[in-house]
């Protein structure tokens, strides 16, 4: 996720810029900047790569000036370059940004028509030039903002500094984050805490809507409404550690925390409801293209190969085109059958993992269209992919993996439904069904998020425990192995998830009084829900304990296990992404109650470059 600093004093602001960019190089990135203001004049410079990069360009030639705003970049709209690199600015005005510009292309065009060019394949570039635009017409800086940002569909956190009024920042957020830190003759901004606790602990976290002007003597924050609001400050008592997560204990549970704004980011600007389709950048292929594949394979390690078994369901359900879901791994090992009239989706949240990129090496060889989906931009996946797409989760760093796998989902989903336009299989009202179903997902999220005081009562019972098994069927059949992963990987707990039809070749014989079974059990559809109600059963009657995860209001259930979560139902290809919330917590709470190393846990890296 990217980063945002601006400072305003009397010290010279670039060095001030680039140690708190530092602060926030845990969050991950590709390219930085910064821009300042010194006798009138706007000085930028940016650097793809590390922040090293950005240091000695610095250090080369600095810009001189005690007002200016920086940026650490994780590519949404745009590769990894210098270019692409914020901030970006159009004649004097300088903005950085955090979210993503939903009409950027219908807005860029608009002002290509008024005759601008753009340097940057950004959608974030487009702010610098809506901004000038009102400043021509009369505006000041703080009404050439606000008239910007009412043209805006998307979110932001927007910093912006002009040339020629070279003594306040002005700064506006909307659904991604945004803080003020007030100092002694001079302020702060940022997207994030850690970038300004060297200088102060004085911390204003701005509200949605909320524009704030600052000035080396004053902070002044008006709502959305244009008044004057005081808002809260908070003496900030975390350590930098804690403020990196946010004040979570651990990434994870941060990142678990994060989905309902993971899977909005992957969502925003690709639904096209009142069209019944979906838009990806760079898309390439065409109907004629997408009728004529035989077969879609997918292919993933870990968690990203859970996301895939899902993805199946998904796209054969509403495009109807067959699909094999392989490990990596394997693959290429099996002389697989590969040819020109398959699509192979390669899913890996780093984009880095060995296997997967060997693999889709392998059936490219062999003349299949490469698609990754993948959460790195500039990624290698990205790199050798004939076309990607973004999950937009921003950086995960704890090494289970969490919203990645939920926003893979989401982007599963949305070229479902692509393909299914493309094929013909989604009548335009189908699609729409289908996308309004997703978008109502991220609230969904929030409110599955309230289940974790049960979740942590269910650790507690079964923190020794030895065994786990989870059990799902259909689509909810790749959330029990996901279960099952996430528990294993971080508690050391021996875990294994099983279809629910496979209990009796085999697992059944485990079950005793020792061994807690997670069964996942939405009601929809009704046949596999009728059939894992013989499961609960099943595992009752041979003294197993039950811990059931089920739609909320499921009496039913309730009399049959032990320990029910409820969780809010969603419809059937998309309940995966809800159910897996809860089981991601118990994975945690347990990991944590025993002590393990949840962000690291022995004997694993967070992206596996080696076979
Ligand atoms: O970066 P990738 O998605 O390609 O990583 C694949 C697996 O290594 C990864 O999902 C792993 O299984 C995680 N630790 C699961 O939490």
């Amino acid at each position: 996720m990217c980063g945002i600093v601006g400072y305003v004093g009397d010290k010279e602001s670039a060095p001030i810029l680039v140690s708190g960019l530092k602060k926030l190089e845990y969050r991950g990135y590709d390219s930085a900047g910064v821009a300042v203001v010194g006798n009138q004049v706007l000085n930028v410079v940016r650097s793809v790569g590390k922040l090293r990069n950005l240091e000695s360009r610095v250090g080369a030639e600095p810009p001189r000036g005690t007002i200016g705003i920086g940026h650490t970049r994780w590519a949404t709209h745009g590769r990894p370059s210098d270019e692409n690199a914020h901030p970006h600015t159009y004649k004097g005005v300088a903005v950085v940004h955090n979210g993503i510009i939903e009409n950027h292309l219908v807005l860029k065009e608009q002002l290509r028509a008024r005759g601008h060019e753009f340097s940057s394949e950004t959608d974030s570039e487009v702010f610098a030039h809506l901004i000038h635009e009102e400043l021509e017409r009369g505006a000041d800086l703080v009404e050439a903002v606000r008239r910007a940002v009412a043209q805006i569909k998307g979110t932001y956190a927007l910093a912006v500094i002009w040339e020629r009024d070279p003594t306040r920042i002005v700064c506006t957020k909307e659904s991604s984050p945004m803080v003020i830190g007030l100092g002694e003759g001079q302020n702060f901004v940022a997207s994030d805490v850690p970038a300004l606790l060297e200088h102060t602990r004085d911390i204003i976290f701005m509200e949605e809507g909320d524009l704030a002007v600052l000035s080396s003597g004053k902070a002044e924050i008006f709502n959305r409404a244009g008044e004057v609001v005081n808002r809260p400050i908070r003496k900030i008592s975390w350590t930098p550690m804690m403020a990196e997560k946010g004040g979570h204990k651990h990434f994870m549970h941060k990142e678990i925390w994060e989905q309902p704004r993971a899977v909005a980011d992957t969502i925003r600007g690709r639904v096209l409801l009142s069209e019944g389709d979906v838009y990806f950048e760079g898309w390439t292929l065409t109907a004629d293209q997408v009728r004529a594949l035989s077969k879609v394979t997918v292919l993933a390690c870990g968690t990203s190969w859970h996301a895939g078994l899902v993805g199946r369901a998904m796209i054969e359900k509403l495009a109807r085109i067959p699909v094999e879901v392989d490990l990596a791994s394997e693959f290429r090992y099996r002389d697989p059958l590969v040819d020109a009239t398959q699509l192979v989706v390669a899913v890996s949240q780093s984009g880095e993992t060995l296997d997967t990129l060997a693999a889709v090496r392998e059936a490219k060889a062999r003349g299949a269209l490469a698609m990754g989906i993948c959460n790195v931009m500039g990624s290698a996946l990205t790199r050798e992919a004939d076309l990607s797409v973004m999950t937009n989760a921003g950086p995960e760093i704890g090494v289970a993996s969490t919203k990645a796998f939920t926003t893979q989902l989401a982007a599963f989903y949305l070229l479902a439904v692509k393909l299914g336009r493309l094929r013909g299989t989604l009548t335009m009202q189908q699609a729409q069904e289908h996308l309004t179903h997703l978008t109502g997902i991220p609230k969904l999220l929030e409110a599955v998020l309230r289940v974790e005081p049960q979740v942590k009562r269910v650790a507690r019972e079964f923190m020794k425990s030895q065994d786990f098994l989870f059990l799902g069927r259909g689509a909810m059949f790749p959330v029990a192995l996901e279960g099952a992963l996430k528990l294993k990987e971080i508690s050391y707990i021996h875990a294994e998830g099983y279809a629910g039809g496979e209990m009796k070749h085999g697992p059944i014989a485990l079950i005793d009084e020792r061994m807690p079974v997670v069964v996942i059990a939405p009601r929809e559809p009704k046949e596999p829900y009728e059939k894992i109600l013989g499961n609960i059963e099943e595992v009752r009657a041979r003294g197993g304990r039950v811990i059931a995860i089920i739609d909320e209001g499921d009496q039913h259930v309730k009399t049959l296990a032990d320990w029910t979560i409820e969780v809010p139902p969603a419809c059937a290809l998309l309940a995966p992404l809800v159910a897996t919330v809860p089981l991601q917590m118990l994975a945690y709470h347990v990991a944590d109650m025993r002590g393990t190393d949840v962000d690291q846990p022995r004997n694993l890296a967070k992206s596996v470059t080696v076979e």
